[in-house]
């Protein structure tokens, strides 16, 4: 892409009211938000959360639209909310209170917990006022129910032939993990007959009127695989706004035959999220032949790797921190969600070290952390600034990236003219073996590390070194005449320059002293030589 329809398509996405597509939302950076957990007003009573017992909270819209400097800061470009409609009214279920929004009763009605229709007005207003985008989430697969035999007068839908009779779904069965109900019998999930014209007309009509009337950007489609593959691209057309799907699947080509146009925009990237978990998570199988592998394979498979939404935490799995203890392999892991290729999607809490594991553990309320500037909050902003920068002033967003060299260890990678290198190692020290690859830069190539701020200097036969003397740290390079950027000083002036080229300065930002800062006690002198 030129220069100039870069500057015209960010001019059209900062100036866009709704229907944001697919091309607009790859520039993005999105803050996925449960609406009950992330804020709340001031001046509210919290009566009871808490969350092993599934209740509610009492975050909503207005919360979110008082505290969207916190996720601005950061650098965020966009927003994913819980879904906005009518959940379950009854007494509580065997599994708690709808406090996460899943638990449709009739989607023709908003959510009364989490507002008022001004309300949600207000909140997408606000975001678009700020420049950023509003993705909702949307439960379109089932409803949800306290028995095998629900009042279907309740819902959007009200009658049982509008839904697929009750079974319970078989997962080896394609056929029966899109026909069948989930959840269980005490909490079951009935399945909407998505085949029937006049569900696919009227949830048509459904969705086109949410989009408008809420100026909604984009949405992220709830359960995307267990609703036939081809009810989707008219469903997607009727709503306007880009799509990315859940199909939880850690396989490549399965969720890869989501994307596309007989399917969606995009998909949410488990394959992704299990290679870096078994590529960095500490302790962990430390294999990075799985994120290769993941690589290789998602090259040839995707359609379109750059609109993929690239996560380590979500709603439904267990968060990072509670599978993996050691922060740098949080750093590493996080850098490559945004710097590789693909839409980075950062999971409410994540910058604030929350640890439980999978559902409801994992639904913390946010403001226990008093939203606290944390060194991985820092290290998002970072990542965010130089991400968009790099977006705003060249075609990064549609370059592919290329890897340089790996090894059991770690990962070089070039996406134009950043180069990322990460190591598993994790803060103790270990020794480690070198390897060599081709530089994308000349000798005599001033780059600047932009987590560390420090400069390294391109040697003969392209050669840097990168020390590892505080332990595994993420590296980032990119050449110093990128300026503009406003990391390590809008005019990358005042660095040393190392007499040897190749040496690293011993001058560093404090935000990599903040991510070193743990745990002093492991850490040993470590020196690994990444040859380029
Ligand atoms: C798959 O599931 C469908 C829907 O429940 C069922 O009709 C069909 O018999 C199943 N096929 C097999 C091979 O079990
Ligand atoms: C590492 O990942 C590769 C590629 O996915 C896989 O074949 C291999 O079994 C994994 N090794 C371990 C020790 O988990
Ligand atoms: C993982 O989460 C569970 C439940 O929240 C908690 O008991 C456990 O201590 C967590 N583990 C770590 C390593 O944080
Ligand atoms: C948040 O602030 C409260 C009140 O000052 C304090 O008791 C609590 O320890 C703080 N929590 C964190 C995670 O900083
Ligand atoms: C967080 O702290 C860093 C380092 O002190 C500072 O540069 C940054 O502005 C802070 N961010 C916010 C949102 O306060
Ligand atoms: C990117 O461009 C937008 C729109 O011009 C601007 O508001 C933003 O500050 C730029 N961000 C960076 C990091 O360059
Ligand atoms: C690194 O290797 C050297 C030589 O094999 C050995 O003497 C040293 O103890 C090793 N250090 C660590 C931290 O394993």
């Amino acid at each position: 892409m030129l220069p100039s329809l870069v500057f015209f398509s960010l001019l059209a996405s900062f100036s866009a009211v709704f229907a944001a597509t697919a091309e607009q939302w790859r520039t993005r950076s999105i803050y996925q938000i449960i609406t009950d957990r992330y804020a709340l007003e001031p001046g509210a009573v919290v009566n009871e959360c808490v969350i092993s017992q599934q209740t509610w909270c009492g975050g909503n819209w207005n919360a979110i639209r008082k505290r969207l400097d916190y996720i601005q800061d950061a650098g965020f470009t966009a927003i994913w909310i819980s879904p906005v409609n009518q959940n379950y009214q009854g007494p509580r279920s065997a599994y708690g209170d709808p406090y996460h929004g899943y638990w449709i009763a009739d989607i023709s009605q908003l959510n009364e917990k989490f507002g008022t229709a001004e309300d949600l007005k207000a909140l997408s207003d606000e975001v678009h006022r700020r420049g950023m985008y509003l993705m909702v989430d949307v439960v379109i697969n089932n409803v949800m129910s306290t028995s095998l035999t629900p009042d279907y007068s309740k819902y959007m839908f009200k009658d049982a032939k509008y839904y697929h009779p009750y079974c319970a779904v078989d997962f080896s069965n394609t056929t029966s993990e899109q026909q069948c109900w989930l959840g269980d019998k005490q909490v079951p999930l009935p399945d909407v007959n998505t085949e029937n014209s006049e569900v696919k007309s009227k949830y048509s009509d459904w969705i086109s009127d949410l989009v408008k009337t809420y100026s909604i950007d984009g949405l992220r489609i709830d359960a995307a695989k267990h609703v036939r593959k081809d009810f989707w691209p008219a469903f997607a057309k009727s709503a306007g706004v880009f799509c990315m799907g859940e199909v939880f699947d850690p396989v490549v080509a399965n969720v890869a035959d989501w994307q596309g146009p007989d399917a969606l925009d995009s998909v949410l990237n488990y394959p992704l999220y299990n290679a870096l978990l078994a590529a960095f998570a500490l302790p962990g199988p430390q294999n990075m032949s799985a994120l290769m592998d993941y690589i290789e394979q998602s090259k040839k498979t995707f359609k379109d790797t750059t609109v993929l939404g690239n996560f380590l935490e979500n709603q439904d799995v267990a968060r990072w921190h509670n599978l993996s203890v050691d922060p740098q392999s949080l750093y590493n892991a996080m850098t490559y969600t945004f710097l590789s290729d693909g839409v980075p999607v950062v999971y409410y809490g994540l910058e604030q070290g929350f640890s439980g594991n999978a559902d409801p553990y994992n639904r913390e309320p946010l403001w226990s952390s008093n939203y606290t500037n944390t060194t991985s909050y820092q290290l998002m902003t970072t990542l965010n600034k130089l991400r968009t920068f790099m977006i705003n002033t060249t075609d990064w967003a549609t370059q592919k990236p290329n890897v340089l060299a790996s090894n059991k260890n770690g990962i070089a990678f070039q996406k134009g003219e950043v180069v990322s290198i990460l190591t598993n190692i994790g803060s103790p020290a270990q020794n480690l073996t070198n390897i060599a690859f081709q530089s994308p830069w000349p000798q005599g190539t001033v780059t600047i590390d932009v987590i560390g701020c420090r400069q390294f200097v391109v040697a003969s036969a392209g050669y840097v070194e990168v020390e590892y003397t505080k332990g595994g740290v993420p590296v980032v390079l990119i050449p110093s005449t990128l300026q503009g950027s406003g990391l390590c000083g809008t005019t990358m002036e005042g660095l040393h320059t190392g007499t040897v080229p190749g040496q690293t300065v011993a001058q560093s930002s404090a935000l990599l002293s903040a991510m070193v800062a743990w745990p002093l006690s492991l850490l040993l002198m470590v020196s690994l030589g990444w040859r380029w």
